[in-house]
């Protein structure tokens, strides 16, 4: 018998990925006895009677020695991840909101019932984001860490701008290979990549920010005015989550950035995500691997697994530091439609400015909370120009013209 019997929740794309990377692994000492999900009716790949109902048939069993959570609802995920807790059993878990949302209970639980939780798919699908920051760096002082931490968006951006395909077949295709969310608004408008960066933010700085507390913008605005301004530049436009150390603050937000070519993130396509993490004394190091699919989610979830078998678990060493999450001053380029009336007097200065007939756009410095008041309830789009170097890539360029 494998000395971890496992009580897996969920059979959708992850679920399928576990169970996949697991048949192929079977020198692992460990096995899906039970599979908890909700829809009776709904068709799966495996017999109806591999299939439980009630969470408590996992929960109350004492042979099982393993949780896995891949569920949707992050609430209900909770609840189930703190029963097996209390149970005394170790808990895998891929839901990025419902570890973001309640990481500081979390740390408390694993502390109180001295079991561990494990959530390396949550963050970046196959790459190893947490563990490399546990073990690896956790003597680093980290400084930056930035990249791209969703794979829908980041797919759909490709096949938009490079592959001129239209924003609704892009997303349909992301949908179709499993990479999207089931409400796909959490991977346009950057909730999900904002629940990633909230996760290593403990992980990376030794701080929980909850995701309410970071901004985030996502693709759902860029125009056909936005990708042409960055095209004529040689410029990308990525979806990027940053967090940035200063001195004793911390700087987190998730928004589309102009990224030129000298950077690692302009050439990651597709699904790719990247992490680029940037310290003082390795200073620049750049993890790239498929973020988000049944098999490279999959096998995320399975090192975890092989991880609960080898006693290993977060030691979460970074010291509890008296760092604070401020909002700082980006450089950011915004677009709007000629006839919208923003108020650019929030703006502590504009670089640039450009009205057409149709649409406009400013290039300035401005705040987070006062650029999160200028987009509510605006269809205006805000783009980073991601620091000096693309900002003398756009300086540079005196022009003129009319956007179509
Ligand atoms: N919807 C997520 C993404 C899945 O596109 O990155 C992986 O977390």
């Amino acid at each position: 018998m494998s000395k971890y019997r496992i009580g897996l929740f969920g059979f959708g794309c992850v679920g399928q990925g576990l169970y996949e990377t697991l048949e192929k692994n079977i020198q692992l000492p460990a096995d899906i006895v039970k599979i908890c999900v909700k829809d009776p009716d709904k068709e799966r790949p495996l017999a109806a009677d591999a299939f439980v109902y009630d969470p408590k048939e996992i929960l109350n069993d004492d042979t099982i020695n393993l949780v896995v959570e891949l569920i949707d609802d992050a609430d209900k995920a909770f609840d189930i991840v703190q029963e097996a807790l209390k149970r005394g059993k170790p808990v895998v878990s891929a839901n990025k909101k419902m570890v973001a949302e309640n990481l500081d209970r979390l740390i408390e639980l694993q502390q109180i019932h001295r079991t561990p939780v494990l959530y390396e798919g949550a963050v970046c699908g196959s790459i190893p984001v947490i563990k490399t920051l546990e073990d690896y760096y956790s003597l680093e002082q980290i400084r930056e860490i930035k990249g791209i931490f969703n794979g829908s968006t980041n797919y759909i951006l490709t096949k938009v701008i490079e592959e001129n395909k239209s924003y609704d077949e892009a997303l349909e295709a992301a949908q179709a290979n499993g990479f999207a969310e089931t409400d796909p608004t959490l991977d346009v408008e950057g909730y999900d990549p904002k629940y990633k960066l909230s996760i290593v933010l403990q992980h990376a700085f030794g701080i929980h920010v909850h995701p309410d507390q970071i901004f985030n913008q996502g693709i759902q605005n860029i125009t056909r005015a936005d990708i042409a301004f960055a095209r004529e530049r040689g410029l990308k436009i990525k979806l990027l989550a940053k967090a940035t150390r200063y001195e004793d603050r911390i700087s987190a937000f998730v928004a589309p950035h102009f990224v030129s070519r000298e950077s690692p993130l302009y050439h990651v396509e597709n699904e790719y995500n990247a992490v680029l993490v940037n310290g003082d004394f390795a200073n620049e190091q750049l993890l790239v691997g498929k973020g988000a699919g049944k098999l490279p989610t999959g096998l995320a979830v399975l090192s975890d697994v092989a991880s609960i078998t080898q006693d290993y678990q977060y030691i979460l060493n970074r010291e509890a530091s008296d760092l604070s999450h401020s909002s700082t001053t980006e450089e950011v380029y915004v677009s709007f439609k000629s006839d919208e009336t923003l108020d650019f007097s929030m703006f502590h200065v504009i670089s640039e400015k450009y009205v057409g007939q149709q649409s406009g756009y400013v290039i300035g410095e401005i705040d987070i909370p006062a650029l999160k008041t200028l987009l509510k309830d605006s269809s205006a789009n805000v783009i980073f120009t991601s620091g000096a170097r693309a900002e003398t890539e756009i300086h540079k360029l005196t022009y003129s013209y009319e956007i179509g």
